[in-house]
């Protein structure tokens, strides 16, 4: 392959992802794929020749950006997938055309990694050290990071090295979540083997926060039967409701009871920019770790989690082994970003992170953010304002979480119903909502990320939520 063919198929690449951009949202926001299509691509044979660069291109427009998974479009509300913010999609070109593994050394990727950190870092508010974070793949990730610090330094504590020793012999370590605390916790507690038997569900308030008084009682009962309390997660806006926990109060207990407070800030950490909503923040900058997801609001392309740690040498202890093939002398007194996660080989994420914020600037992040949680309150108010709807918990950042109520439908019948509506509106293709439990409820929740979205946007989704909702029950 030639520079020249390099060059005439990345214009036509080029050409290609502004075309899908400028069309999508004319496009049904998504579409489920017929068979044929399905198919192409999963029994695609193994091919034994290559073939021509501005095939593959051909192939990419024909088979694959005709299907994709509708977010990126205005009308769509589903879990917490934004739509790419442009900076970053150039810059994912520049960043596998360079190809370095960011784990240390002295190149650009490494250098800018530091950076990134410490701008997401100041977006948020909270206090970071050099070499008190990295990005990861996404929050699951950064959490599992996290966590292992926060075990390490609860073992430690009670006289044990888990890099050494493992965990057999010591008391239980026990964590405190709520009912809406993210599933990655969880994850991240059996994985890293303390048991999710050892994960407390701490009450919340009718606000949806985590109660403090409730902590308190759960983390002495613990420690009178010889357990050893050591983390608490409280959330930065859960996934269900967007619902921010009152930090001021845990941070208090968490310092009494020498718990490590973690704070998972994935979807929700960047709504601190929004002067509306800031003050339900307050106390954030007192965790012991946060992790959060440009991924998400921000818009960097997938994929793209940080980790912030208020103590380099908690990560680095948990983390730092150097073999002697990875030796650098040249290496600064942070060493590696390997010596602090799990990755060796790392992508080069920060350049996509780099450029969407520098391309929007903190001030544009902030009117984005600022707009979309203005939207979901509005959103709020036309389901209140609407019989057929229900709200079913107060708008806090830019996640709506309501159902249909069909006037003389029992609880089963209005489960059964907003049960199936999010996937039946899906396949109109209209808008994209998706759905959950809340407690012992189904509910549909809206999320907004997308500042193009529009009031008459929102105005479809309810008009949509309720047209599927008659064709569901004629
Ligand atoms: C509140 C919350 N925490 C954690 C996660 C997991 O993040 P990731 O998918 O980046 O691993 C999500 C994903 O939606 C989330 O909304």
């Amino acid at each position: 392959m030639t520079t020249e063919d390099f060059r005439a198929a990345a214009h036509t690449a080029a050409d290609l992802v502004s075309d899908y951009l400028a069309e999508l949202p004319g496009r049904p926001v998504w579409q489920p794929m017929d068979a044929a299509a399905r198919n192409a691509l999963l029994d695609a044979p193994l091919p034994a020749d290559g073939r021509p660069l501005a095939d593959l291109l051909t192939a990419i427009g024909r088979d694959v950006l005709p299907h994709p998974m509708g977010n990126g479009h205005p009308r769509f509300f589903g879990w917490v997938n934004s739509a790419p913010a442009p900076a970053g999609v150039l810059a994912t070109l520049a960043a596998s055309a360079m190809n370095p593994s960011s784990a240390g050394g002295d190149h650009a990727d490494v250098h800018l990694e530091r950076a990134v950190v410490r701008w997401i870092a100041e977006l948020v508010g909270f206090p970071h050290p050099a070499g008190g974070g990295l990005l990861t793949s996404g929050t699951s990730m950064a959490t599992i990071v996290c966590l292992a610090a926060a075990r390490n330094r609860a073992a430690r504590r009670a006289g044990w090295d888990v890099r050494e020793d493992g965990l057999a012999g010591l008391p239980p370590l026990v964590g405190y979540v709520t009912g809406e605390t993210h599933s990655c916790v969880r994850k991240a507690v059996e994985l890293l083997g303390l048991g999710s038997r050892h994960l407390r569900t701490v009450a919340t308030g009718p606000d949806g926060r985590l109660d403090p008084a409730g902590l308190r009682a759960a983390v002495e009962r613990d420690r009178a039967a010889g357990l050893l309390p050591f983390l608490v997660v409280a959330s930065a806006g859960t996934v269900g409701t967007g619902t921010v926990d009152d930090f001021g109060p845990i941070a208090d207990l968490c310092a009494e009871q020498r718990l490590w407070l973690h704070v998972d800030g994935a979807y929700g950490a960047f709504g601190v920019l929004d002067p509306a909503i800031a003050h339900r923040y307050a106390g954030l900058e007192r965790a012991d770790s946060l992790a959060l997801d440009p991924h998400k609001w921000l818009g960097v392309p997938v994929d793209c989690g940080c980790a912030l740690v208020r103590d380099t040498e908690e990560l680095r202890g948990t983390f730092s082994l150097v073999p002697s093939y990875l030796r650098d002398e040249a290496a600064g007194a942070l060493g590696w970003f390997s010596e602090y996660g799990t990755e060796q080989t790392r992508p080069f994420r920060a350049l996509k992170v780099w450029a969407t914020i520098a391309h929007k600037g903190r001030d544009g992040i902030a009117r984005d953010i600022a707009r979309c949680t203005a939207l979901a309150r509005r959103l709020g108010e036309l389901i209140e304002a609407d019989a057929e709807l229900e709200l079913l918990a107060e708008v806090q950042t830019s996640i709506v979480a309501f159902r249909h109520r069909t006037p003389g439908h029992d609880e089963a019948a209005l489960d059964a119903l907003n049960r199936e509506l999010p996937v039946a509106v899906q396949r109109r293709g209209r808008v994209f909502v998706t759905g959950a439990r809340l407690g012992e409820r189904e509910m549909l929740r809206a999320c907004l990320l997308n500042a193009d979205t529009t009031e008459a946007d929102l105005e479809l989704l309810l008009a949509e939520v309720k047209a599927t909702a008659a064709e569901l029950q004629p």
